[in-house]
């Protein structure tokens, strides 16, 4: 059984209302399941789950009784994407009833203290810990970014545990948290000269089903690559984490204690060839099939954006192309005249929302994109093809 200590006892007893109450109860009986000893508390708290389409009346029920029942962060939080843009909803074909009830959605955070950024890239957007940091995250791309190159320690949350740390400031001391479970145990030796937000996912990919195929579960320290940009890092993250469900990977120049361990045995070998394999694997659709574009999972930088309006500027787009990011981006967007060169080529800058948890089954056929991550919930979530593409081919499908 866990150890609470006084303040926690005193929320499990109800003395600080009925959410901080119902929100210990869910960390304690968690922590019990994973045999944690004690809690640790937390300075940075990311939730997921907050799309409509994945929640439901039920989910929305959930968190309106939360808020209703006093529940109020006690540290920084913030929210993944929802399922709507939520300023310009209309403009990309949401239908008005599920706009009503995603907004109770993010009402109910918002009335709870919960920062409504609805990215799935906090580190992009001011939730940055730093190393040696606990924390509390959902979502599994930032999971592994935060642990892997911020140095920062957190598992992957649920929604419900995520927010239950919010509004306790604690989190169960297991996996993560402790030094034993971050060591390495198999070391990804990459033998390819890679580059790209589509290359760094073909990788994350492979290591992630490779090290699904050894059985248990294993922490990789990636040897071989001799740079990586932050963009291609939240890519290698984001599928590394879909594939191989991996919260953690060490790799040489990247992740603060990588240094502390040596590359252990055994090894795995990733070449080119599997890298151009997997690319392969991801494009089940041809050119012609294509009818959706998409890029931005994880949510695009204010760098990939900038490249992206020079890629788009004076030219139209032929097919329906979403541009995910988060707001505090597209802001800074807008003022620097990129929004307005997007626009005009007729593409659509979403915020606050993704190609993924947004209602769009049914609607598209074939989706181009760079990201591994976005191919596999593509077809897993709403049965579309695939075309996989570096960053600026994904802009030449859309031109054609
Ligand atoms: Fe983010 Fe949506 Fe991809 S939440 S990581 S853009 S699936």
């Amino acid at each position: 059984m866990i150890e609470l200590n006084d303040i926690q006892q005193e929320m499990l007893a109800g003395n600080h209302g009925r959410s901080a109450r119902k929100a210990m109860e869910i960390l304690a009986t968690l922590g019990t399941i994973y045999g944690a000893e004690r809690m640790v508390a937390v300075s940075s708290v990311q939730i997921a789950g907050v799309s409509y389409d994945n929640l439901g009346e039920a989910g929305l029920e959930f968190l309106s009784e939360m808020a209703e029942g006093g529940g109020e962060a006690r540290v920084l939080a913030t929210l993944n994407p929802a399922g709507m843009d939520v300023e310009n909803w209309p403009a990309l074909g949401i239908p008005p009833d599920f706009a009503a009830q995603q907004e109770r959605v993010i009402a109910a955070f918002a009335r709870m203290g919960i920062i409504t950024t609805c990215s799935c890239t906090p580190y992009l957007t001011g939730n940055v810990p730093h190393f040696g940091e606990h924390i509390a995250w959902a979502e599994s791309s930032a999971v592994c970014y935060a642990n892997a190159v911020l140095g920062a320690r957190t598992n992957r949350e649920g929604g419900p545990s995520a927010l239950a740390a919010a509004l306790t400031g604690f989190t169960p001391a297991y996996g993560m948290h402790l030094d034993q479970n971050r060591r390495p145990s198999v070391t990804a030796r990459v033998e390819a000269p890679l580059s790209g937000t589509a290359a760094f996912g073909a990788l994350g990919k492979i290591i992630g089903e490779r090290l699904q195929g050894l059985g248990e579960a294993r922490l990789p320290y990636i040897t071989g690559v001799d740079q990586a940009s932050l963009e291609e890092l939240k890519s290698l993250c984001a599928s590394l984490a879909t594939y191989g469900g991996a919260a953690l990977f060490h790799m040489q120049g990247v992740t603060p204690e990588a240094g502390l361990h040596a590359p252990p045995d055994p090894a795995i070998t990733i070449a080119q060839a599997d890298i151009e394999a997997t690319l392969q694997s991801l494009s089940d659709a041809s050119s012609a099939e294509i009818d959706f574009i998409s890029l931005g999972c994880p949510h695009l930088s204010i760098a990939e954006i900038s490249r992206l309006a020079g890629l788009l500027a004076g030219k139209k787009v032929k097919k329906t192309f979403w541009i995910t990011t988060a707001r505090p981006t597209k802001q800074i967007a807008d003022r620097m005249g990129y929004t307005q060169i997007i626009e005009e080529s007729g593409a659509i800058i979403a915020a606050d929302t993704c190609c993924v948890v947004a209602p769009i089954r049914g609607r598209f056929h074939a989706l181009a994109t760079d990201s591994a991550k976005a191919c596999y919930y593509a077809y897993a979530k709403n049965r579309f093809k695939t075309l996989i593409l570096p960053f600026d081919q994904v802009v030449e499908e859309a031109l054609k």
